[in-house]
């Protein structure tokens, strides 16, 4: 039997410490005291054009528009796709609420699809079961990096008109099919958030290979301004969700990195998903069969509370962060949030112009809920650790593993 636990007051697990992000040097700062100089933090500058064509072309995506955040870009790609006031769009529950939150901002329903229960990204023969001639976009989300079944969706939206709006604010740099995502879709939108693997505290980017929605885009993002046009010159109503060129430079930087980091936790979660494979209990988020590269984001794994006696999430999670082990609880079903469950009062300007509004408090999607209870992952940063941190890791999570008995007689 390992050491007892850290929760009962043994030694925790880890005791390497967990690498800092985001990781930044002199070239940051160096790229941040240029914008400074040049007095263009803003407008007039170059960077964030050239950042969006730089990321567009690593990627093999025609366009780039560069915005204020993962969320905008979701906003501004929904609009930019002429999805609006009456249409819906199918979403997974299980994600970030940006998801759905950026449909009703534009005026639109969000209709919740189940989940795959091995990759928990969107299932397309849900999504099959939710179209109706008011569908007018689908979110697929890659969690955490893995890939949601793009192809499976684009099967289940041939002949129709439905967009297709990849959310890839957790997908920096993952290929499938030797396509990046964001551009297997219509329209992929990034997020740069200090979380996420290309960082920038804020900011966010959409791709894509339509011009006419390119256009759309950068205008919704630039007060209504046209890419050729004079400086008032607004022919379409826009908001502003510019970049300044502070995020531009510092991604610039943070883009040179990238790949170097990806390699790194590529090989950390390889490490992990080895390792952990001997912890009973513990099993981690497969990859899809035809995943080029994996970006990994979070290094998720289910707990099965079969194995390990019965115990419930807190204690798991309770005892695991003890151990030192950075673990978060996941998402709870999006559905059951105020924001849909009240939603008459929360975005009275959707419902009052929607003909259909789902009932959200009757929304039950079985997979999304067993996973809501059975799901936990680390953040990135732990991936660009060493083996040694690693396997103090596994250590920890051997350790609650083998106390399960005793976690439950607490209970
Ligand atoms: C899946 C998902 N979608 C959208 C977003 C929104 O991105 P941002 O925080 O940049 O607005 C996030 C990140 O927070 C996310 O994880």
């Amino acid at each position: 039997m390992p050491n007892a636990l850290a929760i009962d007051g043994g030694e925790p697990a880890v005791t390497e410490p967990i690498p800092d992000w985001p990781v930044w040097d002199e070239r940051e700062r160096t790229a941040l005291e240029d914008v400074l100089a040049s007095r263009q933090w803003g407008v007039g500058g170059e960077r964030t054009e050239a950042f969006a064509g730089e990321f567009a072309s690593r990627h093999g995506a025609e366009c780039g528009v560069t915005v204020t955040s993962g969320t905008t870009a979701l906003r501004v790609a929904l609009d930019a796709a002429g999805v609006g006031p009456g249409d819906e769009v199918i979403v997974p529950p299980y994600t970030f609420v940006a998801t759905a939150s950026a449909v009703l901002e534009v005026g639109a329903v969000p209709v919740f699809a189940d989940i795959e229960p091995e990759s928990l990204c969107l299932d397309p023969a849900a999504v099959a079961d939710r179209l109706t001639d008011r569908t007018a976009a689908v979110n697929p989300v890659h969690l955490g990096g893995r890939p949601a079944d793009l192809h499976g969706l684009q099967r289940v939206c041939a002949d129709t008109d439905v967009v297709i709006v990849e959310d890839c604010a957790q997908a920096h740099g993952t290929w499938l099919d030797g396509e990046a995502v964001g551009t297997i879709g219509d329209v992929g939108c990034f997020s740069f958030q200090t979380s996420k693997n290309l960082a920038a505290g804020e900011g966010g980017l959409l791709l894509t290979d339509d011009e006419e929605l390119y256009t759309r885009a950068w205008s919704r993002m630039n007060v209504g301004r046209v890419p050729a046009g004079d400086w008032y010159e607004h022919p379409v109503l826009g908001s502003n969700f510019r970049m300044t060129e502070f995020q531009a430079a510092i991604l610039e930087v943070q883009l040179e990195r990238m790949d170097e980091q990806l390699e790194h936790r590529t090989a950390a979660a390889a490490h992990l998903d080895a390792a952990l494979a001997d912890v009973p209990g513990i099993t981690s988020v497969p990859d899809h069969p035809h995943t080029t590269q994996r970006g990994y984001h979070l290094y998720i794994i289910q707990y099965d509370p079969d194995e390990l006696a019965g115990i419930d999430k807190r204690t798991f999670l309770d005892a695991v962060r003890a151990e030192g082990i950075p673990l978060s609880g996941g998402y709870r079903p999006l559905y059951r949030e105020e924001l849909f469950t009240e939603i008459e009062t929360r975005a009275p300007a959707v419902t009052e112009l929607a003909t259909h509004v789902p009932d959200y408090n009757s929304v039950v999607c079985p997979v999304t809920e067993h996973a809501a209870t059975v799901t936990a992952w680390m953040p990135q940063s732990v991936l660009l650790g060493e083996d040694a941190l690693l396997d103090q890791i596994v250590e920890g999570f051997a350790k609650v593993s083998a106390h399960a008995e005793a976690l439950a007689a607490d209970e």
